[in-house]
């Protein structure tokens, strides 16, 4: 089984989420070189989209080689089997940096084709877990602010066919350690209802 991890927390190793993702694939056996592709959004962030990849990108005949990031990083999808995130929610919304990942790697004919019917995600469907730390609440009944975060991110990678997506939220990060505590319990029984990690399975116990 092999894992494609992006982080997006600048916080990287001291993230709580950057932790749970380390457990994660350490419990799927993925944490061999072969077995993973890590790519840290937040420590080495990709370019801003330039002019030549914006024309590229809606041109009929486009020059392929603007395409060449976008092209590896579709290509680091393509070759993994679980796609785990860790991103921060930074005002109500992924952070800058996890954006420019999904600028380079939603590309119509290459990611999704566009129909009369609407856009079709032209990648293999996988699981997808999607860790999200957040100082606040933004889910249940202490939320006091807007998710535009999970709908976002679920529908962009559900536009190139990834739609077995999992959300572990991670709230109240900012609120003290038995805030922190609470917050990776509930991540962590969420989790272990998926079978890749259920316990019954066999598969991997957190
Ligand atoms: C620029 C910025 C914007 C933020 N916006 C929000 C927000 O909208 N809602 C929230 O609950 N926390 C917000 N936070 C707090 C972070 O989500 C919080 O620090 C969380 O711990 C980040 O997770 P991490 O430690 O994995 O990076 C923001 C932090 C920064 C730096």
């Amino acid at each position: 089984m092999k894992v494609l991890f992006l982080n997006a927390s600048p916080h990287r190793e001291a993230s709580h989420g950057y932790q749970l993702a380390l457990d994660m694939i350490k419990k799927l056996g993925a944490p061999a070189q072969s077995n993973m592709v890590s790519r840290d959004l937040a420590a080495y962030p990709l370019p801003p989209i330039t002019s030549d990849y914006a024309r590229a990108i809606t041109s009929r005949e486009p020059d392929e080689r603007h395409f060449a990031l976008s092209e590896q990083l579709i290509r680091e999808i393509e070759i993994t089997d679980v796609l785990i995130i860790n991103t921060p929610m930074h005002n109500f919304t992924v952070p800058a940096a996890l954006k420019l990942w999904i600028d380079y790697v939603l590309r119509i004919h290459r990611t999704f084709a566009s129909t009369p019917e609407g856009k079709i995600g032209l990648v293999r469907d996988r699981p997808a877990f999607v860790i999200v730390g957040s100082g606040g609440h933004h889910s249940g009944e202490h939320a006091l602010q807007r998710d535009f975060l999970s709908p976002y991110l679920r529908y962009a990678l559900g536009c190139i066919g990834v739609t077995d997506v999992h959300f572990l939220l991670l709230q109240g990060l900012v609120r003290g350690e038995a805030a922190v505590t609470e917050a990776l319990k509930a991540a962590r029984e969420t989790l272990a209802q998926h079978d890749l990690f259920n316990a019954q399975n066999a598969t991997v116990t957190l």
